[in-house]
């Protein structure tokens, strides 16, 4: 671990996929290259590494820094809500702080209604929605995404949860595969990335699926369609939740006279926006 958080450190790399530091990067890395549970933390740390274990972590690390690949590339997984979740580059590394939203049952937003169903647009590797089939009993998720090759993943980490009955995948262009459905909440973690910033992101972004990243000139594309959607898929009392990177000021310089609730996450994360129902009839 030592040797591991020393080079990760010296090599300046950037950290956002779901660890922050080099300490947690080296220990999704050694872990992983030695095949043992995390929950064997912090025992763990005085064991010993034999010398195929310590080649295995070694090349690891070597990747982590010569390519420049996110360690959940280089494992094929991380955790979100408390889920493992398979990853691949074709799905978006988990990361959005809409996990503690789940974690609370949408609380206290809901003001104690149940959450019975749940439409997720953008779902990716299918985080969110199999956090939310977690986290939340007996509700039905509907989940879509774009990406026929995303939507493979998301299949895999629902069978991995058991949770098949209760999530139904979709392949949507946003509110195109759900025509006519309403729900109680709307959740989204949609691409957000203005086009002319994508080339001047750490090089980490480079493997995450561009379709993942990019909205168009002001980051705003698919936002727009969420929120101009979003009255006809609610429910009455319904919640729409849409995390929105850094782009709070341009929200509401678009939204005006939106009222918009912006969540505050203990863990910390990008801007994420809650608006009720009965006011995005008014979305303009
Ligand atoms: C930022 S990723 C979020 C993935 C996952 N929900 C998460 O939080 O980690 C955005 C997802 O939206 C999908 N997407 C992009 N444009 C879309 C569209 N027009 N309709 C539906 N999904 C779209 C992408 O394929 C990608 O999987």
């Amino acid at each position: 671990m030592d040797w591991a958080v020393s080079r990760l450190h010296a090599a300046d790399l950037h950290y956002g996929h779901g660890t922050d530091s080099a300490i947690d990067e080296a220990g999704a890395l050694v872990f992983h290259a030695l095949g043992i549970p995390h929950e064997a933390a912090p025992e763990a740390y005085r064991w010993a590494a034999t010398g195929s274990g310590r080649r295995r972590v070694m090349a690891l690390v070597q990747r982590r820094i010569r390519e420049r690949v996110p360690s959940a590339y280089l494992t094929g997984r991380t955790w979100f809500a408390g889920l493992e979740i398979e990853v691949t580059p074709a799905v978006l590394i988990p990361r959005s702080p809409i996990a503690e939203l789940i974690e609370a049952g949408f609380e206290p937003w809901r003001g104690g209604l149940p959450v019975e169903s749940v439409l997720e647009i953008g779902t990716g590797s299918g985080c969110i929605a199999v956090a939310c089939a977690a986290w939340l009993p007996g509700v039905r998720v509907d989940a879509v995404d774009l990406s026929h090759a995303a939507l493979e993943v998301a299949a895999r980490n629902l069978r991995r949860h058991g949770l098949q009955g209760r999530v139904r995948l979709v392949q949507s262009d946003v509110y195109g595969g759900v025509a006519g459905k309403r729900y109680d909440i709307v959740v989204s973690n949609p691409p957000y990335v203005p086009s002319a910033e994508m080339d001047g992101l750490p090089p980490e972004y480079a493997d995450e699926p561009a379709l993942a990243l990019e909205a168009g000139p002001t980051g705003l594309d698919v936002v727009e369609r969420i929120l101009a959607g979003a009255s006809r898929h609610l429910r009455p009392g319904g919640l729409l939740v849409v995390e929105v990177g850094s782009l709070r000021e341009a929200v509401e310089r678009r939204w005006r006279s939106l009222p918009l609730t912006w969540l505050q996450f203990q863990r910390g994360g990008g801007d994420v926006m809650l608006v009720r129902a009965e006011d995005c009839a008014h979305v303009g």
